[in-house]
């Protein structure tokens, strides 16, 4: 692979707190590449150390071969950064918009290409006001590209689009990797990592935590079946020292229970619920996805509010399942 990112051992630290605490990978060219984790694990931090818009305390940074730190004008004629909407003066015409970006730079991209591949030509005339948030999102994209980067950064590009746009945004990202560009997201939609990345780095606590192809990542959620139920009365304690059980959590009111062989769990609690007189409502069988690979992760330590007490006594650790090829 041809790495366009090579970053190694970042850190950052703001204060009292390291935000980004040693974290490495590399992007290859071409590549759409995810990085995902709960609020503060340090994503974005991550992203502007790549950008150069942000210090960094220690370790690399290659972007295109230049350190973005020594070099930043340089890289940015090369990269194309998503700005958020806020950035952009409300009644700026999306027209002025294109304009104005493109004056930053010495480099000229196709922007009536850009402007047809986007679909942008009906709302040239607009002011960015009365866009919809899906349009919004086009044109700050198209911000990005009008100098025909290498690399496009976005961070959290699709948070509050509904789903239509949502989708609609992961094709005009597919066109631009297309067009042999480097595109580094940050999402917390793990169906957008899973569908749209062709590989991801889930960040935890300013630290890679594992990093692979989705599907692999789903892969190791393989066998990690569990049952779900909504019950008022029943204990998650008790149900933990049922023998066939590996791991029970509480979140949102919905009760899941993991083991090697669901059936018997289900069995088992139910005969539990019976004993006890526990009323037990909405019982599902379900398989592990990239969300459950997601919650388990965070929920290492980040959210173990969500989790009521005596949780997660057995099988701990079992975050890293199945042979571990891409944790890193
Ligand atoms: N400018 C800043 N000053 C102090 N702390 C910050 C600053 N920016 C981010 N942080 C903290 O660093 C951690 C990582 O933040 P961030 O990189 O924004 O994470 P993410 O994008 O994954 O939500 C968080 O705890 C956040 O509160
Ligand atoms: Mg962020």
């Amino acid at each position: 692979m041809t790495a366009a990112i090579v970053v190694k051992d970042l850190r950052k630290r703001y204060k009292d707190r390291e935000a980004v605490r040693g974290v490495s990978f590399e992007v290859a060219q071409g590549e759409i590449f995810g990085i995902v984790g709960p609020n503060g694990a340090g994503k974005t931090t991550t992203l502007e150390m790549m950008e150069g818009l942000r210090r960094r305390d220690g370790g690399s940074v290659q972007v295109l071969g230049m350190d973005p730190a020594r070099e930043p004008y340089r890289v940015r004629e090369r990269i194309g950064v998503q700005f958020q909407m806020t950035a952009i003066q409300e009644k700026m015409r999306v027209d002025e918009a294109l304009a104005l970006f493109a004056s930053f730079y010495r480099r000229r991209g196709d922007v009536a290409k850009l402007i047809a591949m986007l679909g942008l030509q009906p709302y040239l005339g607009q002011s960015f006001k009365n866009l919809s948030g899906g349009w919004q999102q086009r044109v700050s994209l198209a911000l990005a590209a009008v100098h025909d980067p290498e690399i496009i950064f976005l961070d959290e590009p699709s948070t509050g689009l509904d789903p239509a746009a949502r989708r609609e945004l992961w094709e005009m990202i597919r066109g631009l990797r297309e067009q042999g560009k480097t595109i580094v997201l940050t999402t917390h939609y793990m169906e957008e990592a899973e569908q749209l990345c062709d590989r991801v780095a889930m960040f935890r606590e300013g630290e890679v935590a594992l990093l692979d192809q989705p599907k692999r990542l789903v892969a190791r959620m393989a066998g990690w079946d569990y049952i779900d139920f909504v019950s008022d009365d029943a204990s998650l304690a008790d149900i933990e020292r049922l023998p066939c059980v590996q791991r029970a959590v509480e979140t949102d009111g919905c009760i899941r229970v993991h083991g090697d062989d669901v059936q018997q769990v289900a069995l088992a609690v139910l005969v539990l619920a019976d004993s006890r007189g526990w009323r037990i409502r909405n019982l599902r069988f379900a398989a592990g996805t990239l969300d459950d690979l997601f919650v388990l992760l965070a929920g290492g330590e980040a959210s173990g509010e969500a989790r009521r007490e005596g949780s997660a006594a057995k099988g701990e650790g079992s975050v890293a399942m199945g042979e571990g090829s891409g944790v890193v």
